[in-house]
């Protein structure tokens, strides 16, 4: 069913009850930057992306707008549509699941894995913690959920379950087969691992909310959000539909041959995806490509941090070739990143108004004032080895990118690139082409073709090389080379020395003006403005994103998540008068402490264990804020722990007293609580 000389890629589809930020636009800009490449490449380029949209999250917060969910997730997908417009990026669809063309494949899945045996009816009936969404297995009731240590709910419902314990041995055989399918190699090892430490049968459908996709004959159901939306892979390009145009896609475009991540949804992507494909007897993605986050001010940016950079704020001030470059340069590709306005505007300033924009102006500028703009042939006498030099350097940084970009390095691939104009700059200033210029001789002249040309071929080559990158500016190099429209070149025939003589140049000017100081303040201003209009308008609730759990690896999540779960029922019966006396708040005996040890606690990967010093002994506690607080930041600082309640036991650890923190957004992320004047330890609150 595969069919070569064609690219299939696809970005993950995006919640819309988050606001696009740099984040999503960097999952984006990889996928552009690739389809691109391959299009120059002569591939047959189909490049997706879309919008998540159903789900209780959504449900809720389309209530809470005030709003019809259809109304609401119609202006978000709208939001990040318009985003990609502006950005130019060369998505050939956009999918929506909310569209009738993605509900009827679904449907058509589900309606396949059911007829194939593999879903049944069943019901769940177990443990789950509200904070977490996630089913906790062999755990009675009211145990504490093993990741934060609240108490767990019991709940019961009825569900349609994938036989997902079938595909264990499948899918092994799978990965073993197929090295290249979880790139890069770590994930695929975590993969491994976990389906080897084995699957338990998955629920595919919710009865608690009506958000989704209905069960196909069985209305009450609606399919699991994350069946849902991979499918989308499939549904987009025409799975479910007979109409001959969908037939004829579906079976050019399908197998993909990149599905482009982030690694927080590797579990879902490299298991059930494939596990669902392989139940219904279809062919498997070629390879899933797992990259890291983008963070800033040290964690994850994300809309429930609160600590988003949005894209509008780059591309109103340096423009979309800045945040491109930045994103694909600055960030080691499969690893984590920071960002930060003060690095981006030192690679803009750095790689590309001085090193790429000054080979270009001042090389075009040159011919055109030396030579009336036509570019000049080199001369055959007047050559020298530092000519030569830069010829073959060309040859093999066309070879180093071409390997480089192909194995996903793009930070290397660039760098490569501008080794090459690292070169070429040093090159002209060596060969002094305006002192060259001032004899009149005619080896002199000779001699300044050589170099211009030489010049102007190198910065042809990084050009063409570079375009899926950063095409706005190489667009206009290109035509300022007098070369036409770059999007037409064929990037398989570049080679050394095809510039032809007596090209005449477009109009030269600057395609990078320099950032001032002053730059960096005004990105901060922006975005402060935008965060104020912002929290002012929206009601949109937090991102629901899946969190790793305590082993350690993106895949510990539970296979319930977010919008798929049920909504429990509430434990606690609500205070018919929430006042308590004075007398019921001194018995929470609260004090100073002074955290001497702190760590995290292997396999559980939300948890802290603490020595804190209390005054009269220093207390373990663990506590459930290693995702918003470094161990090693938090030793000598002071705290405030309440010291008498019954010890209880984490991940076989005993706490024996809890830290008092304030809890943000639907996440819960936690601030502890802390004094400004200086106090001692063992001080009694009251
Ligand atoms: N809707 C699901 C995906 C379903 S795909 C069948 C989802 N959506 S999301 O809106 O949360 O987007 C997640 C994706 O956005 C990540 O996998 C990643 O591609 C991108 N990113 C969002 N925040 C990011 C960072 N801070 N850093 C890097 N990528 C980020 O999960």
């Amino acid at each position: 069913m595969d069919n070569p000389g064609k690219f299939y890629i696809t970005t993950p589809i995006y919640y819309v009850n988050a606001r696009p930020h740099i984040g999503h636009t960097y999952t984006t800009v990889v996928c552009d930057a690739i389809a691109r490449r391959q299009r120059m490449m002569g591939m047959d380029t189909w490049f997706l992306t879309g919008t998540d949209e159903h789900g209780q999250k959504i449900e809720r917060s389309a209530a809470a707008a005030g709003c019809s969910p259809r109304e609401f997730v119609d202006k978000i997908a709208g939001e990040f549509r318009a985003l990609w417009d502006h950005m130019k990026i060369t998505y050939d669809d956009f999918i929506r699941t909310t569209e009738p063309r993605h509900i009827r494949g679904v449907q058509a899945m589900f309606t396949r894995l059911q007829e194939r045996g593999y879903i049944y009816k069943g019901s769940y009936s177990g443990q789950y913690c509200v904070f977490d969404e996630l089913y906790v297995d062999a755990a009675g009731p009211g145990a504490p959920c093993p990741e934060c240590g609240r108490p767990t709910e019991t709940v019961h419902e009825e569900n349609y379950f994938f036989k997902l314990s079938a595909m264990q041995e499948p899918l092994l055989k799978f990965y073993a087969e197929h090295p290249g399918f979880i790139r890069p190699e770590p994930r695929r090892n975590e993969v491994t691992a976990f389906v080897r430490s084995g699957l338990r049968d998955l629920s595919v459908s919710r009865t608690s909310f009506k958000w989704g996709i209905p069960v196909p004959n069985d209305p009450k159901h609606v399919i699991y959000v994350w069946l849902d939306a991979l499918a989308n892979y499939m549904t987009a390009i025409g799975f479910g539909s007979d109409d001959p145009a969908d037939v004829q896609k579906l079976a050019r475009y399908w197998p993909a041959d990149v599905h482009m991540i982030g690694k927080e949804i590797v579990r879902f992507h490299c298991v059930y995806w494939p596990a669902f494909l392989l139940a219904a007897d279809l062919p498997l993605p070629k390879s899933i490509i797992a990259h890291g986050w983008l963070l800033f001010e040290e964690s994850k940016m994300s809309k429930s941090r609160g600590n988003i950079v949005r894209s509008e704020t780059i591309l109103d001030t340096l423009g979309g070739d800045a945040l491109r470059y930045f994103l694909l340069r600055e960030i080691v590709f499969g690893q984590d990143g920071s960002f930060s306005f003060d690095a981006l505007v030192q690679r803009f300033n750095a790689d590309l108004a001085n090193d790429l924009g000054n080979l270009s102006s001042r090389t075009l500028s040159m011919i055109t004032r030396y030579f009336d703009g036509e570019v000049p042939y080199p001369s055959a006498s007047e050559r020298t080895p530092a000519d030569e030099a830069i010829g073959a350097l060309a040859g093999r940084t066309i070879a180093d990118f071409h390997a480089q970009f192909e194995q996903f390095q793009f930070s290397r691939a660039l760098e490569t690139a501008w080794s090459l104009v690292a070169a070429v700059n040093k090159y002209i200033v060596e060969n002094e082409p305006w002192a060259v210029a001032e004899r009149e001789d005619q080896d002199s002249r000779a001699r300044l073709a050589t170099i211009l040309y030489t010049s102007a071929e190198a910065l042809r080559v990084v050009s063409a090389l570079v375009h899926p990158v950063i095409p706005d500016a190489t667009a206009r190099i290109w035509s300022q080379l007098g070369l036409g429209e770059i999007d037409k070149f064929d990037l398989r025939s570049l080679a050394w020395g095809q510039l032809q003589l007596g090209t005449k140049l477009g109009k030269v000017e600057p395609v990078f003006p320099r950032a001032d100081k002053s730059t960096v303040e005004r990105m901060q201003q922006m975005e402060q403005q935008r965060s104020m209009e912002g929290a002012s308008k929206e009601t949109i609730a937090a991102s629901p994103e899946p969190q790793p759990a305590g082993t350690g690896t993106q895949l510990g999540r539970p296979a319930t998540q977010a919008d798929s779960v049920p909504s429990p029922p509430a434990s606690v019966p609500a205070a018919v008068d929430n006042k308590i006396t004075i007398d019921d708040f001194l018995k929470v005996e609260l004090r100073v402490g002074e955290v001497k040890v702190a760590e995290k606690v292997k396999g559980a990967d939300k948890l802290l264990r603490m020595e804190v010093d209390i005054g009269s002994e220093v207390r373990q506690i663990v506590a459930g804020i290693a995702k918003a607080y470094e161990p090693e930041k938090l030793i000598g600082r002071k705290v405030v722990i309440v010291t008498n309640l019954q010890p209880r036991k984490l991940r076989g650890l005993e706490s024996n007293g809890m830290i008092v923190a304030a809890s943000l957004g639907d996440e819960g992320q936690p601030v502890l609580a802390g004094f400004l004047e200086d106090v001692p330890v063992g001080a009694k609150l009251k």
